[in-house]
Formats: structure tokens, C-alpha cells, sequence
């Protein structure tokens, strides 16, 4: 009876709003809505919801994920993510496609790294991604005191994009160290990078993250930890692609067209990436 009757009100409250608002596409979306009510199904209800959303959406000038990917429904992934200290306070799609990463880099031997921690989501996936893979250690650079002063190459070419300051995202390792506690094989180096980096020379790298949003410490990781990539590892720089973030793809792309790969792949959610071929050997 409750639901009948919410149902009447709910056509009474778009039919109000259609009396004070009675432009033409107010109109097409009260009757999609009302439409939506007579649906049966949760799967055609869902979908007519999202042919709703995306007409608005699209009408603003913005478009609505496809709703028929699969990897919104990926079980291997959500189980981490949705367990995870991180769930719902990030976008998940960028998430997705660097534990795809860490997982393809499962059988490569090596350490995997990440320079620029925050407060550890990303850290959490790779490790998680690479769990039971095999004996290694995931080493994490940080000056966890924030990003070190923006240059000009950090300069994004229109004044209305976000400009970054020194100090901005800084999280103390105290935090990052908490909420990564479940893994026991993380080795924390606590400074501005490149300071910590010879800590590690002499390890090689299936996977690296990169992730400081600014030109001079990504091209430092990138230098540093391209020569002790292992073949078939791979680099990802998280701001390749993001107008917030012109230095660190000016440090990327520079830094490609001097390997033998030449090119970063670039991806829709923002991120870049190069696999070190074969015979590519790791330089120490
Ligand atoms: C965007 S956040 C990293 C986000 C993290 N990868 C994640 O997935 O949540 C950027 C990080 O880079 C660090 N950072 C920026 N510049 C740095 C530098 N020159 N040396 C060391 N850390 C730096 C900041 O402290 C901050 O934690």
C-alpha cells in the first residue's frame, strides 16, 4: 500500500514541478520519468535511468560512462577496493587500471616502487595486486610534507586550471604508514626525492608508479628507475594526461624519446605508460 502510494506522490510532486517549469525539455524528462515508474524490472529501470541521466548529462555538455563494462563489475578488484580504507573517497577507474597493471606484472620478478604516496591508495592496490606473487618488496617515496615548489614547466597554460603549491597534498607517514599496515613487505623513504633513491640501486623494478603531479621529481623517478626496470615492467605516471599536471607528461615525454619505446601510451583516464621491451635488459 506504502509503495502505491509513494508512487502517486512521487507523480504528484513531477506533475507540480511541470506546472511552475513547463519548458519542452522539462516535459520530455517528466514523461521519461514517469515512464520509469511503470517500468518492472530493476535491469530495465536502471538502464532507463541511465538513458535519462545521460540525455541531461549530454545536454550540459558531459557524458556518462558506458554502463556496459565490465570491469564495474570486476569481483577481483572490488573485493580489494571495497575493503580497502580508500573506498568511495576516490575515483575508481584510474584504481582500476593500475592494479589491472600491478597484476599483469605478477609473474615479471622484481620489487615494485612508488614515488608519490599520499596516503597510500595507490600503494595498497599494487601490493594487494602482487600478493603471493613471488618474494619482493614495495619501496614508497615520499617527503610526506607535500609537493616541492611547482616550476615553470608546472605552469598550466590557461589561469582558470588549478595551480599547484609547495606543501599542497601533504599527509604525514605516521597516516600512510596506518593505513598500509596489512602489508609487511613496504620500505618507506621519507624525503624530497631523488635524496633516497640510491637506497635502493641495486634493486630492479617490475612495476613503478609515478605520481608526484610536477615536472622535476617525475623526470628524477623516471631517470632513476627506468635503467633497473626488468623487461616486460612497467612505468605509470598517474598525471600524464591531466591539464593540472603539464610537467610531469613535458618529464614523460621527454624521458620516452630517449628509450627504445619512444612513446607513452596514453589513456583515457588521465594516466600514461610505458612496458620496457625485451631485450631491453635492465641497466643497474
Ligand atoms: C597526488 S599525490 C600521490 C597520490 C597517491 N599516489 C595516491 O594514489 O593516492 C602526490 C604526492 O607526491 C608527493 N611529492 C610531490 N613532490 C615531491 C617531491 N619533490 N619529493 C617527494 N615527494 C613529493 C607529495 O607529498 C604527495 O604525497
Amino acid at each position: 500500500m506504502s509503495a502505491k502510494l509513494n508512487r502517486i506522490f512521487s507523480r504528484l510532486r513531477i506533475a507540480a514541478n511541470l506546472a511552475f517549469n513547463a519548458k519542452p525539455e522539462t516535459l520530455a524528462e517528466a514523461s521519461r520519468l514517469l515512464k520509469m515508474e511503470s517500468i518492472p524490472t530493476f535491469r530495465e529501470r536502471h538502464d532507463a535511468l541511465f538513458d535519462y541521466l545521460s540525455a541531461k548529462a549530454n545536454r550540459s555538455g558531459f557524458e556518462l560512462y558506458n554502463k556496459n563494462l565490465m570491469w564495474q563489475d570486476e569481483p577481483d578488484f572490488w573485493e580489494i577496493w571495497k575493503d580497502s580504507p580508500y573506498f568511495q573517497r576516490q575515483r575508481p577507474d584510474r584504481k582500476f587500471v593500475l592494479w589491472s597493471m600491478a597484476c599483469n606484472t605478477r609473474n615479471i620478478p622484481g620489487d615494485t616502487a612508488e614515488c608519490g604516496v599520499l596516503d597510500g591508495a595507490s600503494s595498497y592496490l599494487i601490493c594487494s595486486a602482487r600478493d603471493g606473487a613471488g618474494p619482493s618488496e614495495h619501496h614508497v617515496f615520499d617527503s610526506f610534507e607535500g609537493l616541492s615548489p611547482p616550476q615553470s614547466e608546472d605552469q598550466p597554460s590557461s589561469d582558470l586550471a588549478f595551480h599547484w603549491a609547495a606543501g599542497d597534498l601533504s599527509v604525514p607517514l605516521e597516516e600512510t604508514m596506518g593505513k598500509l599496515s596489512r602489508f609487511d613487505n613496504i620500505r618507506y623513504y621519507k624525503g624530497w626525492i631523488p635524496n633516497r633513491f640510491p637506497e635502493v640501486a641495486e634493486r630492479s623494478f617490475a612495476f613503478v608508479h609515478v605520481d608526484v603531479d610536477l615536472y622535476q621529481p617525475t623526470k628524477d623517478a623516471l631517470a632513476f628507475f627506468y635503467p633497473r626496470l626488468v623487461p616486460g615492467g612497467i612505468l605509470l605516471c598517474d598525471d600524464y594526461g591531466y591539464h593540472t599536471c603539464p610537467g610531469a607528461r613535458r618529464a614523460f615525454d621527454e624521458f620516452a624519446a630517449t628509450t627504445p619505446e619512444r612513446q607513452v601510451v596514453h589513456l583515457p583516464t588521465g594516466q600514461g605508460f610505458i612496458t620496457k621491451r625485451a631485450g631491453n635488459a635492465a641497466q643497474g
